[in-house]
């Protein structure tokens, strides 16, 4: 029984994960802000430990915050800026550091970090740029965590849920959780480690870095 530990499990995007991979029969380990608050390395690190060597077949960053709405130029709130890159950028990469060996040690290797359409540089409007940048640089991450880890056969990708009604996605928004996170799973199935270092939407099609 393969095992996936995802982050952000309360609610959204994450909980669907969840209720999807443990009724495919995955092992799931869900976590919480309240048992560990992405927003904090050493409790990050501190979690990671308890898990001693269980190896981790997918490892799914998917916690994320968009910051307080509304910010542009004229009005930037650094410290929620600050915030918004820890909780995106920081404590995914202190995650895939504290848990490498147990995705190395699995049978998948698979790294998924949940970015957005929105930290597509290619893309970009200028749209909500505390968020857009977190996952911008995320992508960064996963580009850069792809390569050095091919010699570990970890395979790691950067992907989007496309736009889910979810807290975060409004109730506007066209994707149902269950429709997206159907997609996701698809994706992460079919990956093999040429895919390594790709930005994939739920679709499977390839978004521009
Ligand atoms: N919905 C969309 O349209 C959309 C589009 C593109 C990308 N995404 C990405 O998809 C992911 C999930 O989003 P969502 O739509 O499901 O959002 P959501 O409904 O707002 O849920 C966010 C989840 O992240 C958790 N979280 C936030 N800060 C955390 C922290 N410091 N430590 C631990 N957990 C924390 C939340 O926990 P609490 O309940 O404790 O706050 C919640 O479980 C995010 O990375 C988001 O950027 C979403």
């Amino acid at each position: 029984m393969p095992t996936a530990l995802i982050t952000g499990t309360s609610r959204g995007l994450g909980k669907e994960l969840v209720r999807q991979y443990a009724a495919d029969r995955w092992q799931v380990i869900g976590t919480e802000r309240r048992d560990m608050d992405m927003n904090d390395v050493a409790q990050i690190r501190r979690y990671a430990a308890k898990l001693h060597d269980k190896p981790i077949d997918l490892l799914f960053c998917n916690a994320g915050i968009s910051g307080k709405r509304g910010m542009a130029i004229g009005s930037f709130d650094f410290q929620s800026w600050e915030e918004v890159l820890r909780v995106n950028l920081l404590g995914p990469a202190a995650l895939a550091e504290a848990l490498v060996d147990h995705v190395a040690a699995s049978e998948r290797k698979t790294i998924a970090l949940m970015s957005s359409r929105l930290g597509s540089i290619g893309e970009s409007s200028g749209m909500t740029l505390p968020y857009s940048t977190s996952k911008a640089a995320l992508n960064m991450l996963a580009k850069g965590l792809a390569a050095t880890l091919a010699s570990k056969a970890i395979i790691v990708v950067a992907v989007s849920p496309g736009w889910v009604r979810t807290d975060m996605g409004g109730a506007g928004a066209p994707l149902s959780p269950e429709a997206s996170v159907r997609g996701l799973r698809k994706v992460i199935e079919g990956l093999t480690p040429r895919d390594s270092g790709r930005f994939l939407s739920h679709d499977g099609t390839e978004i521009p870095w």
